[in-house]
This record gives C-alpha cells, sequence and structure tokens, in this order.
C-alpha cells in the first residue's frame, strides 16, 4: 500500500485552484443517464470515485473519456443496461444515485444494495419511500434492490430527513415524471443546486433549487448538455484548514464563500484572518489558534464532510471545545488515528470533548475514509517527527493532486509508492 511521508515544514503560502466538487461531479455524470447522447462536464476532478462512477456508466452502456481540453466527455446510448453491479456499487456507495435516472428513462433498473461504510450504517430507505411514491415497485433479493415502474408520476413526497442523495437520486427522477412532484425537506447543498443546474441545462423545469422546497415539472424528454462542475468546498476547506494549523497566507481564487458562511465564521472564530470576496477567498493564520465549539447539521449548517479538519485543528488549538455529530452517527473512527499522535480527544456517542495540546507527534496512521484521510495529513503538518499515512487510496477517492498542491504551498510531503498503482484516475 503507498504511504504519504509528512513533516512540519513552517508556514505554508500560495494559491490553490480548486478542483470540481466531487459530490456534484458523480451526480452530474449520473444525470447523463437521463438523455441519450453526448454531454460535456468540465471541471470533473481526475479522482478514483470520478473513475468508479464513470465504470458504472460504461457497465450501463455509456462511453465515458477525457477530452483533450480535460473535460469528461459521456455519450449515453438510446438503449441503456440498466443495471449497477456489486462490485461497483460496493466500492462507491453514490454510485446508488444511478437508480432514479434508470427508472425514470428506462422503467426498470437493479441496482446493488450499498453496504455499511466507515461512517457506519447508511440507510436508504429515503430514496426508496421517494421512488415509490413516484410510482415505483422495489422488491429485494440476492443483494440487489430491484425497481420497476410503468411510468413515474409526480407528487409531493416529504423527505424525513433532507438527505443529499436521496435529494439527487429522486430531482433526476422527478425530471421524467409526469406531471409535478414536489419534494418538500429536500437537501439545500450547493452540490444539490449544481445537479439542478445541469438538469435545466439538459431541458428540466425545476424551481425551487438551493432550497429545501423543489418543485419539477416533468418534461417528457431531455436533451445533452455542457456544465462546469463547481468548485469544490470540502477541498478549499482542507486547504484553509491546512493553513489554519501551520500559519501562513493562502489564495483560493475559485472558492465560492456564499456557499461556506458557517465555515469559514467558525474559522475566524478560532482565530483565522478571513478576508471573503467574489473573486474567492484569502486567509492568514499566525500563532495558535483558538478552541471554539461545533455542531454538524445538514447545509448551511457546518458540514459533517469538514469535522475532521476542525477536529484536527481543535486537537492543537488552546482551550476545549465540544464537537456535535449530527449527520452520521458513527463518524468518529479517525478519532483513533489523532489520539496516536498525541491528541487529547474523548468520544462520546456522537459528541466529542477536544482538549488542545502544544504538539503533536508524528505516527503511523491510516486514513479511514477520504475526508479523514486528508486531515491525518494535515496533522502531519504539525507533528514533530514523521508522519506516515497509509491507505492513501482512500484520499485519492476525493482528492486531485493533493500531494502536488500541499508540497507547491511549501509542505514537507511525498508519496512512497509500494507496490503497483491500481486504478487510474479517469
Ligand atoms: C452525501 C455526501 C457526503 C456527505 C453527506 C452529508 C455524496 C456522494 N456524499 O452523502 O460526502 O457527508 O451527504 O452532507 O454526495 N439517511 C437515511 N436514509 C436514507 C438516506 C440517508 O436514514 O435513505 C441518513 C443517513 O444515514 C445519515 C443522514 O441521513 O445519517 C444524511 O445522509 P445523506 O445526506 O443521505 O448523505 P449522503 O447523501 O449519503
Amino acid at each position: 500500500m503507498d504511504h504519504l511521508r509528512v513533516r512540519p515544514a513552517g508556514p505554508l503560502s500560495g494559491t490553490v485552484e480548486l478542483q470540481g466538487a466531487k459530490n456534484s461531479a458523480l451526480k452530474l455524470m449520473a444525470a447523463t443517464l437521463l438523455t441519450s447522447g453526448r454531454s460535456i462536464l468540465e471541471r470533473v476532478p481526475e479522482i478514483t470515485d470520478v473513475a468508479i462512477m464513470g465504470e458504472v456508466l460504461e457497465s450501463i452502456g455509456a462511453t465515458v473519456s477525457r477530452e483533450p481540453s480535460g473535460a469528461l466527455a459521456i455519450d449515453t446510448p438510446e438503449v441503456l443496461v440498466p443495471v449497477a453491479p456489486y462490485e461497483l456499487v460496493e466500492q462507491m456507495r453514490a454510485s446508488f444515485v444511478v437508480l432514479g435516472p434508470l427508472l425514470a428513462r428506462h422503467g426498470s433498473a437493479r441496482v446493488s444494495l450499498p453496504g455499511g461504510d466507515d461512517f457506519g450504517s447508511r440507510p436508504i430507505d429515503i430514496h426508496l419511500r421517494g421512488l415509490t411514491e413516484l410510482g415505483v415497485e422495489f422488491t429485494t433479493e440476492h443483494g440487489y434492490v430491484e425497481g420497476r415502474c410503468d411510468g413515474l408520476v409526480g407528487t409531493r413526497i416529504v423527505l424525513e430527513f433532507p438527505s443529499h442523495t436521496a435529494t439527487d437520486n429522486l430531482l433526476m427522477a422527478a425530471c421524467l415524471a409526469k406531471g409535478t412532484t414536489v419534494i418538500e425537506n429536500a437537501a439545500r447543498e450547493p452540490e444539490v443546486l449544481d445537479l439542478a443546474t445541469f438538469l435545466g441545462e439538459m431541458g428540466a423545469r425545476i424551481s425551487g433549487a438551493g432550497t429545501s422546497r423543489l418543485e419539477i415539472e416533468g418534461v417528457s424528454e431531455l436533451s445533452p448538455a455542457r456544465h462546469e462542475t463547481l468548485p469544490d468546498r470540502v477541498e478549499a476547506a482542507t486547504f484553509l484548514a491546512a493553513v489554519g494549523l501551520t500559519g501562513g497566507e493562502l489564495y483560493l481564487p475559485d472558492a465560492r464563500v456564499e456557499q461556506m458562511d458557517m465555515l469559514l465564521e467558525k474559522l475566524a472564530a478560532m482565530g483565522m484572518t478571513i478576508d471573503p470576496s467574489p473573486a474567492g477567498v484569502r486567509a492568514s493564520s499566525s500563532g495558535r489558534l483558538s478552541a471554539v465549539d461545533v455542531a454538524t447539521l445538514p447545509y448551511p449548517g457546518v458540514a459533517t464532510d469538514y469535522k475532521p479538519l476542525l477536529v484536527t485543528m481543535l486537537s492543537v488549538a488552546s482551550g476545549v471545545a465540544i464537537v456535535s455529530e449530527n449527520v452520521f452517527a458513527g463518524r468518529f473512527r479517525y478519532v483513533d488515528e489523532l489520539r496516536r499522535m498525541g491528541a487529547d480527544i474523548r468520544t462520546e456517542g456522537h459528541h466529542a470533548v477536544v482538549r488542545g495540546v502544544e504538539r503533536l507527534s508524528g505516527a503511523p496512521v491510516r486514513a479511514p475514509d477520504i475526508r479523514a484521510g486528508a486531515a491525518l495529513v494535515l496533522a502531519g503538518l504539525v507533528a514533530e517527527g514523521e508522519t506516515l499515512v497509509g491507505a492513501v487510496e482512500h484520499i485519492d477517492r476525493g482528492y486531485e493532486d493533493f500531494v502536488g498542491k500541499l508540497a507547491r504551498l511549501g509542505a514537507d510531503i511525498e508519496r512512497v509508492v509500494e507496490h503497483a498503482p491500481g486504478r487510474a484516475p479517469l
């Protein structure tokens, strides 16, 4: 397995060009199944999750390739193979998001049930209930969920929780349903808005995108479109956290600051200087950060994906902070790894008490998931000695050129390749 070797190197400084948002790109790719022809998606990051989604689309019959410009071209055929196999869904839960488009376009779909993952159990009941209300009948057999419908019919759906991917799945399905669908308590994440924008470019009629009430007037067909993926706010948060930890100065020219209000407020409360503008965000930091309490919530609250980054910052801040996880019950696994580096963190249910220590100490650790993996790398930037972050393939799932971008800011980081590379990024 490859490792990242990280050593402290003082303050970071420079500019980072953000990749396209992973959580948007994957859904934009799935949305191309709603029509036949060639769609072009710009600013799709070169990460493993995109490669996996590419394989899912190819198994369904699409052709996925990079244009010389770097844009992703997806050609979808007239007739689809409406199956998402276990081998792929198991590797990336988000591939379940092909279910809505397949049902809308093909009237049937067979998609492997996603298993649990490092966030703990992740049910799909909200997806299935919403699609059932649109007229789908589901059976579950041999680890697959199989849905059939004789055309979808618009209706009013109230989500029990504003699930991000359930909103994506229902939104995409509703575009080709007969009549009007209303989704209440919809997820308001900027990536849902990005998906709705792309669907609009394909010919869908959606109002309320970005709010908790989506209204979709079904159309009989959509057409391929060209779209530029939203910049990745979690990648932005990662580099902001890096500079918060090491000190220094950072400019993120592409950051959509209006989509990061709560995070930027937290970082400022911790002592960072944050200068947001329509042209991105400048941030700087010097001296030790101060502890602030953090509670994750669906957007526009503090994203659960930011939490490992914030916990790492708090682990060396002055004072004690209480961190509450309100989105995924089991999302504190990486805390054991931070403890191995000398952090003083106690977890109890969905709360953690983080007592800032003066210094972390480098150690071999394992990346348990994408964001926690990145957070451990950041911990290594301020830990005495050497930190070796293993299971780097988790970081590769969501970050394009993570090592290169950090190194160009002045970080002492290198990838230690210990075996032949696995799947190449798409
Ligand atoms: C998406 C993001 C992930 C982010 C999360 C929360 C993608 C690919 N992933 O995940 O990075 O951390 O949003 O912002 O976009 N739930 C149910 N039943 C369901 C669906 C969800 O009970 O049918 C629960 C989950 O267990 C969890 C909560 O709802 O407790 C939120 O999950 P959800 O918003 O669906 O997360 P994802 O869309 O899977």
